[in-house]
């Protein structure tokens, strides 16, 4: 499994640890697009390319911070192809994985403590969709996405 990892400065430190835990702890391969510290930078700069990652394929998934999770959660998905979810536990990950498709987890770096996030990191990664009734929710929204 080959993941992208993107931050603000707001989380940066939350994604050093989330990486680090996937690297090291996981083994997976995981590609970081930044933010390189915790000085001020703007979301939006690293949620379109953690997005076109994704969308593009060349990452299973993408994992977005900030300090509450909302601007890259709005940012990442203006993305097309996008399914990115703010999710700050566990059960969020595995409905937003379930019913959602989500292929970007977004986390707030500001409001979670680390062994949840890496729980919610884990849930979310461990999780397959469940297809039937969601695959025409998921489908409806792509449509969405092309008519606008
Ligand atoms: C940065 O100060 C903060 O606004 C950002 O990390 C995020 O919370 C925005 O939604």
């Amino acid at each position: 499994m080959k993941i992208a990892i993107a931050s603000d400065h707001a989380a940066y430190e939350m994604k050093e640890t989330i990486k680090n835990y996937l690297k090291i702890e996981k083994g997976i391969d995981v590609i970081d697009l930044g933010a390189n510290s915790s000085e001020s930078v703007d979301y939006p700069d690293y949620a379109e390319p953690l997005g076109l990652m994704v969308t593009s394929k060349e990452v299973d998934f993408g994992i977005a911070l900030c300090g509450t999770g909302i601007g890259m959660s709005i940012a990442v998905n203006k993305v097309k192809g996008v399914r990115g979810a703010l999710c700050l536990y566990p059960t969020m990950a595995e409905f937003a994985r379930k019913h959602n498709d989500a292929n970007v987890l977004v986390l707030a770096g500001r409001l979670m403590g680390s062994d949840l996030a890496k729980l919610t990191v884990d849930t979310f990664l461990n999780t397959d969709f469940d297809g039937g009734r969601h695959k025409k929710r998921i489908e409806k929204i792509a449509r969405i996405e092309k008519q606008n």
